[in-house]
């Protein structure tokens, strides 16, 4: 569904990402795991195009769409929920729903149906529905976040590390939601730095280093690895690991 070949992103004299491979079949979820700064977030905006990659190509369904800009992507159906949320703070917790729709080609299924699926996936943001983005919890607006982008019935979900800056007890609950999405055959590329929280979500992973894939494998080969756990990612504890 997804296919990103020889993927580079460059800021000035920065190699952020360096000819990346990397592909997500269709119903399929998938981690990119790496530590702070290894080029995670920059090849998920090469993908959504919010960044323009250097070299390399994106296929979105077989499709060629490396040319295109990030509002054409979103409207064939790739959606980026990007790192730190960005909901609109000044908008109700509906407004900000109904605004990710307007990404999707609206007459494709009626709105309503579409609300109460994301209220039924997140009941939280039901009760919320009235009040403003601001005044939800960090865990509820990355609830929200994933629930705009839900409403965009996305054909592929790009998720910049959901649980960046919440405590576990809320990262978990964000994490409740993605394994129920992803096992109702979502098709998921999801950025962490924590393996065990993205590992529980993705049946394969990617590790990535210094821009570059430096380890592929399904979800036992890598939490069973201790370099993914030693070398690489400060994410989770290690089954093999001593205490520091
Ligand atoms: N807009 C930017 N301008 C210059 N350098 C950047 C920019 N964004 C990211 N970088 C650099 O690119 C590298 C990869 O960053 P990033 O993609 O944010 O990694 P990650 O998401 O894995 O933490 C880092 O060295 C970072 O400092
Ligand atoms: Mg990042």
């Amino acid at each position: 569904m997804l296919e990103l070949q020889g993927l580079a992103v460059r800021y000035g004299a920065v190699e952020a990402v360096r000819g990346v491979d990397l592909h997500v079949g269709r119903g399929e979820a998938v981690a990119l795991l790496g530590a702070n700064g290894a080029g995670k977030t920059s090849l998920l905006r090469a993908a959504s195009g919010l960044e323009q990659a250097t070299t390399g190509r994106v296929l979105l369904a077989g499709e060629d769409i490396t040319a295109l800009r990030a509002d054409e992507r979103a409207r064939r159906g790739l959606a980026h929920v990007p790192e730190r949320r960005r909901i609109f703070p000044g908008l109700s917790v509906e407004e900000n729903l109904r605004v990710g729709a307007t990404a999707w080609a609206r007459w494709r299924s009626p709105l309503a149906s579409d609300l109460e699926r994301v209220y039924g996936l997140m009941p939280r943001l039901a009760e919320r529905r009235r009040q403003a983005g601001w005044s939800l919890s960090g865990g509820e607006q990355q609830m929200l976040a994933l629930g705009r982008a839900l409403m965009a019935r996305p054909r592929v979900l790009l998720l910049d590390e959901p649980s960046l800056g919440l405590a576990p007890r809320l990262a978990e609950d964000i994490y409740v939601q993605l394994r129920r999405i992803a096992s109702e055959g979502a098709t998921v590329l999801l950025v962490e730095q924590n393996t065990v929280l993205g590992l529980s979500v993705a049946v394969r992973g990617y590790v990535l280093e210094g821009g570059r894939i430096t380890l592929e494998g399904v979800r036992e080969a890598l939490l069973g690895n201790p370099a993914v756990h030693d070398a690489y990612l400060g994410g989770g504890p290690s089954p093999s690991s001593s205490p520091a």
